[in-house]
């Protein structure tokens, strides 16, 4: 796991957007694996950024989103689909036929989780999977005991993530109860994955994902067994890493390691 410690959040941003425009660049043809909630919108602003001051195109890229709430339609203004269009497809070149989310109004969620997760079976697999960190430890909707080996499927969200996401509704109560999520077997069957936290909240979850025991209580710790993660964290955010310092002698100011 390489772990990039930057000094706040914007520089965090920053480097995150960084690797995946490099990414795109070298590979336009990537198919990327993208994240929804809070730390994504400014990650998406300096891409739309990059897009729009230097060329960066996502006209190659195939997309599958994490997840998507079930019982919302694609045009519901909480939807992810919703979201994603506002963060990023509408403004940058994506082919959005190429562009995919788990339908939240499927009349079979079970069905569409597992058309879905044989949609990506059928891309190949993502290529560079962009994640957020849940402060249980959740990636994608994966909650605390999900399967490390788990697949796409509908997870019921725990009472702390439908809290922290209810600032995205009018009412907490509206927040919907289930997600289809891609799984954490989904998720690291990704050739690169890129994960992105900051600020004092995350400290805690931080630690217990790179440093804690690998366990289904911390589904984030699964990317231990990943070969090829990064994590790009700002210094709040590392506050509580045991190993901090031996992070920033490798990766100095959260550059590539010189060796
Ligand atoms: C979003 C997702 C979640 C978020 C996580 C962090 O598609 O799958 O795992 O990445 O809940 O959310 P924020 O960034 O709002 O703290």
């Amino acid at each position: 796991m390489k772990v990039l410690i930057l000094p706040d959040a914007a520089a965090a941003t920053e480097r995150a957007a960084g690797l995946i425009a490099a990414r795109l660049r070298a590979r336009p043809e990537t198919v990327l694996g993208l994240a929804t909630g809070g730390t994504m919108e400014a990650v998406y602003a300096r891409l739309i950024r990059d897009h729009r001051e230097t060329g960066l195109s996502f006209a190659g890229v195939t997309s599958f989103n994490l997840d998507e709430y079930v019982g919302l339609a694609p045009d519901h203004p909480c939807s992810y689909w919703h979201y994603m269009r506002r963060q990023l497809f509408d403004h940058v070149d994506i082919d959005q036929a190429r562009a995919h989310l788990p339908r939240g109004d499927a009349p079979d969620p079970k069905a569409e989780a597992a058309r879905y997760e044989a949609a990506i079976e059928t891309a190949g697999d993502i290529g560079l999977q962009l994640l957020g960190l849940g402060l249980n430890g959740h990636i994608g909707f994966n909650e605390p005991i999900s399967s490390l080996s788990s697949v796409t499927r509908i997870k019921t969200l725990t009472q702390s993530t439908r809290n922290a996401n209810a600032r995205f509704f009018d009412r907490p109560e509206d927040v919907p109860r289930l997600a289809i999520t891609m799984g954490i077997g989904t998720i690291t069957r990704a050739s690169d994955v890129l994960l992105l936290a900051h600020g004092a909240a995350k400290a805690r979850v931080v630690a217990a994902m790179i440093e804690g025991p690998l366990c289904a209580s911390c589904p984030a710790s699964a990317l231990q067994m990943h070969r090829k993660v990064t994590v790009v964290i700002d210094r709040e955010a590392a506050a509580d890493l045991r190993l901090r310092d031996y992070y920033e002698l490798v990766h100095p100011d959260g550059r590539e390691a010189e060796i």
